[in-house]
């Protein structure tokens, strides 16, 4: 390499052409899976206290979103239920006519072309908030969870999921789902496996969103990683790769992006990475409080999310940028 100043990298950036024509890593709509969250009702918009700027919908209304997010490029969206306070039982997870599968069903008639990806994991529905069924000692019982969440999937699929996305972070849960999902004729269902996901106190809004915020006793670090791990996450991701996933997901984002470059190093598998509530009312509560241009810091956070290797990300804000790049 030659040496300065022969080698004057200031060059490179010497204009606005230059930057464009050198830039390493862009976004496209197509790298985002666009979270939503859905409510009983008719009509219905429900904003969300803690998530500026994003809101609950009721069934009719998520279809005009989903219209929205297909007419912008996106190639997919991920449902999450706030189920009813009456409603919240283990068996309701399992009933095919429960608010995640009816909003499945009107997306898949209504948009047929948008790709849908739905939650497997129980604290949409536990009176507790925990992602699983509790055994006697208060912990969340692994092997009779993973008996419910194959089932849940098989459900979802039914219903007309695309990708069922297991969030609970139990053992042996994606070889279980595969197993189910093949012997109910599910074979073309994919599995995104949250594979590398960590005990984060970057989730608060989302638990609002969905209502198990309050529900919550205890935390969720004897299922959830250790956010000061990174070399077990490479275990979690060639479990969950072996047991059949076919995408994996880190989850959260910005501060675990070492995690996704430490995994696109090693695997050669879609790497999905997920931009959390937390992280997103980060940047929106900063540039509320006047501490940055709101547009440069949220397109500078979703490219380090590229740049680390990440194959698409979920974020809360993907219609808008969607919107921007189109
Ligand atoms: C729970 C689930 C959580 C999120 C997605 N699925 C929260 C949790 O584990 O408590 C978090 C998403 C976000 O914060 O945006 N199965």
């Amino acid at each position: 390499m030659s040496q300065f100043p022969d080698l004057r990298m200031r060059r490179r950036r010497s204009s606005s052409w230059m930057r464009a024509m050198l830039t390493e890593h862009r976004l496209h709509p197509s790298d985002f899976i666009w979270p939503l969250f859905i409510c009983e009702g008719e009509g219905e918009e429900q904003p969300i206290g803690a998530l500026r700027g994003v809101s609950r919908w009721s069934i009719d209304r998520l279809v005009d979103q989903a219209k929205a997010a297909r007419d912008a490029g996106i190639p997919a969206i991920a449902l999450f239920p706030n189920t009813p306070d009456d409603k919240r039982t283990d068996a309701e997870a399992l009933n095919p006519h429960n608010l995640i599968c009816r909003a499945v069903k009107a997306v898949k008639d209504a948009v047929p072309d948008i790709g849908i990806m739905t939650d497997v994991a129980l604290d949409p529905y536990t009176s507790h908030g925990h992602d699983g069924v509790l055994a006697a000692d208060g912990s969340v019982d692994n092997d009779a969870t993973v008996e419910i969440l194959a089932k849940q999937a098989v459900v979802q699929a039914e219903a007309g999921a695309d990708i069922v996305a297991p969030s609970d972070m139990m053992d042996g849960r994606i070889a279980a789902i595969r197993d189910a999902l093949e012997e109910a004729g599910h074979a073309s269902t994919a599995i995104m496996a949250y594979a590398a996901k960590y005990a984060s106190a970057f989730y608060g809004p989302f638990r609002e969103a969905v209502g198990s915020g309050d529900r919550l006793k205890g935390d969720k670090k004897g299922y959830q990683m250790n956010p000061a791990n990174s070399t077990e996450a490479l275990v979690e991701v060639e479990l969950d790769i072996a047991e059949g996933a076919d995408f994996v997901m880190v989850k959260p984002g910005l501060a675990y992006l070492d995690v996704v470059a430490r995994l696109r190093d090693n695997f050669d598998v879609p790497i999905f990475a997920y931009m959390t509530s937390g992280e997103y009312a980060m940047i929106e509560e900063a540039a509320a409080a006047g501490a940055g241009d709101r547009d440069a810091m949220l397109m500078e956070s979703l490219t380090a999310f590229k740049r680390a290797g990440a194959t698409g990300i979920l974020t809360y804000h993907a219609l808008e940028v969607a919107r921007k790049l189109a």
